[in-house]
């Protein structure tokens, strides 16, 4: 990736048709979620997916923004195909897809791509871009889980730059449900931190209890809203998903404040 973007925490990262749920079911801690993105998606879309000081004040040309997508999409699908053959290039779900970077992006190699995403805003931001000619839906979610999308009934499902910002629950909550829309025989590519790295922002986050790092983003470093930032390690992974195979871990970049993995997940049997 040409620049050097940021994530939402003020680091590194590598970005370097309507359809609505029913909000029957909201937690505390998805409700906050909700109001931080929709805030986000509505100062600063680009920005807030792809967190770069340079980009503030959409600082982003909309076409590097896409282009960022393809850079990591075209490469991690070649992987995929490497190590679970068996998933179809039919149906894909790109959670938290934000502003569509990775749905256009995914619109390239599948026939039909479903964004899904908390942020209204930022899905207004997405139906903008969508240069795919109609074949990715953008859907609003602002549920705890997918029960809007049946069992078995996407070939992948893709998300990068999203389970972290989740609550812990929360994100174990849909890492869940993505093994449960996913049919046998296809897979998760799941992009997450690991763990964080032993600098001072790191150890930050690591320690510094989240009121504070939330004041700290809001006073210091002017977020519209707060980012949050938790890992999620491969051995919780692989306990949240018993009947799926992690077949790869790759770190997917460095030099930050955090250790990336992404994880190449078979749902169902066989080898
Ligand atoms: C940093 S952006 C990443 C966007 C996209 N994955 C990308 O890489 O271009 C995180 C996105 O996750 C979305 N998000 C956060 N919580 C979510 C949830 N519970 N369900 C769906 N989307 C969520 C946010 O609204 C935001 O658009």
């Amino acid at each position: 990736m040409a620049s050097s973007p940021r994530t939402g925490t003020g680091f590194t990262q590598p970005c370097s048709g309507t359809v609505t749920s029913t909000v029957g079911v909201m937690s505390v801690g998805l409700e906050q979620v909700r109001r931080d993105w929709t805030r986000l998606g509505s100062t600063e879309p680009l920005w807030a997916v792809c967190v770069d000081p340079d980009k503030r004040d959409g600082g982003w040309d909309d076409e590097e923004f896409l282009a960022s997508g393809r850079a990591e999409v075209g490469p991690t699908l070649a992987r995929l195909d490497e190590l679970v053959p068996t998933a179809r290039r039919d149906r894909v779900l790109d959670f938290g897809c934000g502003a569509g970077r990775l749905s256009n992006a995914l619109a390239d190699h599948f026939d039909r791509v479903v964004g899904v995403d908390i942020s209204a805003p930022m899905l207004a931001e997405a139906r903008r871009l969508d240069r795919s000619g109609g074949r990715i839906e953008f859907v609003l979610n602002e549920r705890p889980d997918l029960s809007l999308f049946e069992d078995d009934s996407f070939d992948v499902v893709y998300t990068d730059l999203v389970l972290q910002h989740l609550p812990t629950d929360l994100a174990e909550g849909y890492v869940r449900e993505f093994a449960r829309v996913v049919r046998p025989g296809g897979a998760l590519v799941l992009g997450v931190p690991e763990t964080e790295r032993r600098t001072f922002k790191g150890l930050v986050f690591r320690y510094v209890p989240w009121p504070l790092v939330a004041l700290a983003q809001r006073v210091v470093l002017s977020y519209p809203a707060p980012m949050r930032m938790h890992t999620l390690r491969t051995a919780r992974l692989a306990a949240l998903l018993p009947e799926a195979t992690i077949v790869a871990s790759d770190a997917y970049w460095g030099g930050d404040h955090w250790r990336h993995l992404r994880h190449y997940v078979r749902i169902g049997g066989g080898a």
